[in-house]
């Protein structure tokens, strides 16, 4: 199959490719979503073999009005209606009780609450619009590896087994959105993100941070919990925020083989590491780190030689909970030690 790339004005076409039952990559503010048909069981499954996703775990369904959320949910509590209204459209995933027979198992994975999302970006609004239904849109990556922030991430994943991607450019945020779930009496987050704990907490009161971390044999909240995940070919390091960096530079030119350095400006040139291959700029602050944090470990994947990164941590509160929480997994919880 031949990726055809839509430019954000060949909306009509992109939705012509979706009403047909096939896949097209599209763009949100957070990162790249593989956009099917959430109302067509055999588009949606080929959702999960595009990205060799395991079928035990949910799709989000994108929606472009809280009407469309009212055909496929059962209820919309009232601490649902205000998190729409506050953050709707934005980074904010809200997991509701499913209303019985309209949409398959293969959307929800079997459970009986669904993921809602009104992503903030006006050609996906279009697309929605245009397609008449709403889109499922996992990270349109291959299973595992980082998230895609660009047309070319997906393309570098996925072309020619899908048909088309919408190309809006790099996307802004570049971590994938707050999950929350309000299908139970206490909402929890599941996955943290751009819409942090205090902005929830502004508008509804009190909520739960699901910390627990998830084993292979539990049946976790969100079943993305417990595999593998944002794993680029290289094994990576984080560097704790406190770290001290003449300690990392030395033990860098102590190694015989080549390692890939993720940090932020100031660091690099307080390093004075030469702007090479083997090094790439998390920008200025915990915002810039997570808008290329993906981008950066896919880079890497490009270098013949790299078996070893390093990254900078950041202390893990507000944006910076979810770029540790994705760093934390790309790593597999594993620390740089000299
Ligand atoms: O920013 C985003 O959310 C991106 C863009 C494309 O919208 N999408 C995204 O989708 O990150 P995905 O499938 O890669 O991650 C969705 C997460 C998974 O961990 C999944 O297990 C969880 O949400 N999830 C989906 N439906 C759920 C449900 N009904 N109950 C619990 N967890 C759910
Ligand atoms: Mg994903």
């Amino acid at each position: 199959m031949k990726t055809q790339i839509f430019a954000p004005d060949e909306i009509t076409a992109a939705a012509a490719t979706l009403r047909a039952g096939e896949l097209v990559a599209f763009p949100t503010e957070t990162v790249y979503g593989l956009g099917a048909d959430a109302t067509n069981e055999a588009a949606v499954k080929k959702v999960y073999q595009a990205k060799g996703r395991p079928s035990d775990n949910p799709l989000i369904v994108h929606v472009n009005s809280v009407a469309m959320v009212e055909q496929y949910a059962a209820e919309i509590p009232a601490a649902a209606r205000q998190l729409m209204a506050h953050f709707w459209p934005g980074s904010l995933t809200i997991i509701l009780k499913i209303k019985p027979g309209v949409l398959s198992k293969t959307v929800t994975g079997g459970l009986a609450t669904v993921a809602f999302r009104y992503p903030d970006c006006a050609p996906t609004l279009a697309l929605i619009n245009a397609a008449g239904v709403p889109l499922v849109g996992p990270s349109a990556n291959t299973s595992g590896k980082p998230s895609p922030t660009t047309a070319q991430h997906v393309y570098h994943d996925l072309a020619g087994k899908i048909a088309g991607i919408l190309d809006n450019g790099p996307t802004r945020v570049g971590v994938e959105s707050t999950v929350l779930d309000l299908s139970t009496a206490q909402p929890v987050i599941l996955r943290p993100g751009a819409v942090t704990q205090a902005d929830i907490e502004a508008v509804i009161g009190s909520i739960e941070l699901n910390h627990h971390q998830v084993k292979q044999d539990e049946i976790p909240k969100a079943p993305g919990m417990k595999y593998k995940h944002y794993a680029p070919n290289a094994q990576v390091y984080m560097v704790r925020p406190d770290a001290d960096w003449q300690q990392v530079k030395q033990w860098l030119q102590e190694q015989a083989a080549p390692v890939g350095v993720m940090a932020t400006d100031s660091i690099l040139q307080q390093l004075q590491l030469p702007a090479t291959d083997l090094t790439f700029s998390l920008g200025t602050d915990v915002t810039t780190a997570a808008h290329r944090l993906f981008d950066g470990l896919r880079t890497f994947d490009h270098h013949p030689t790299i078996k070893q990164i390093l990254v900078q941590a950041f202390p893990a509160t507000g944006l910076g909970l979810a770029y540790m929480n994705r760093l934390n997994k790309s790593a597999g919880g594993q620390y740089f030690k000299y």
